[in-house]
């Protein structure tokens, strides 16, 4: 048997492999939109309680940023250069609602990837990201529940 990723999801299921490389491709542009996006909302954040912790969860983005990649490149031999999906909201508020709401999203659509894939690496990946987002979403909730906008 080979080590090699794409032989292992070709000879498990043909349409495998196409939809989890679109799927690491996505989670790529979404982890650097969200470095992006959080470095403006650290920079709208009260107090220093929500800096630093707005400051761990980008440090984790960056964390699934550079492991998607790596994985990416190991599955395909390519690098994917990232696109920014969306612009960031403006005000600390919306900010807020926008991570809240993107996170939840994130979760779900990690986990349906994690389900779906053949690949043992690619599903303990996502499942490993998908608990790291819905903390993060917590933490997003409380601090709009803090601020009683
Ligand atoms: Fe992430
Ligand atoms: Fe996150």
């Amino acid at each position: 048997m080979t080590s090699d990723y794409r032989m292992d999801d070709r000879q498990i299921n043909p349409g495998t492999e196409r939809r989890t490389i679109e799927a690491i491709e996505q989670a790529i542009d979404g982890e650097y939109s969200a470095i992006a996006c959080y470095e403006i909302l650290f920079n709208m954040a009260v107090s220093d309680k929500e800096k630093k912790q707005i400051a761990e969860i980008r440090n984790d983005e960056i964390h699934h940023y550079q492991m998607f990649s790596s994985l990416y490149q190991q599955l395909t031999g390519r690098t994917h250069a990232p696109q920014i999906t969306g612009r960031c909201p403006e005000t600390y508020r919306e900010g807020l609602q926008h991570a809240i709401e993107d996170e939840q999203k994130t979760v779900d659509f990690y986990m349906e990837t994690a389900d779906r894939a053949q690949n043992r690496r690619v599903r303990s990946l996502f499942y490993r990201a998908a608990t790291d987002e819905q903390q993060h979403a917590v933490w997003f909730l409380y601090f709009y529940t803090l601020n009683k906008f």
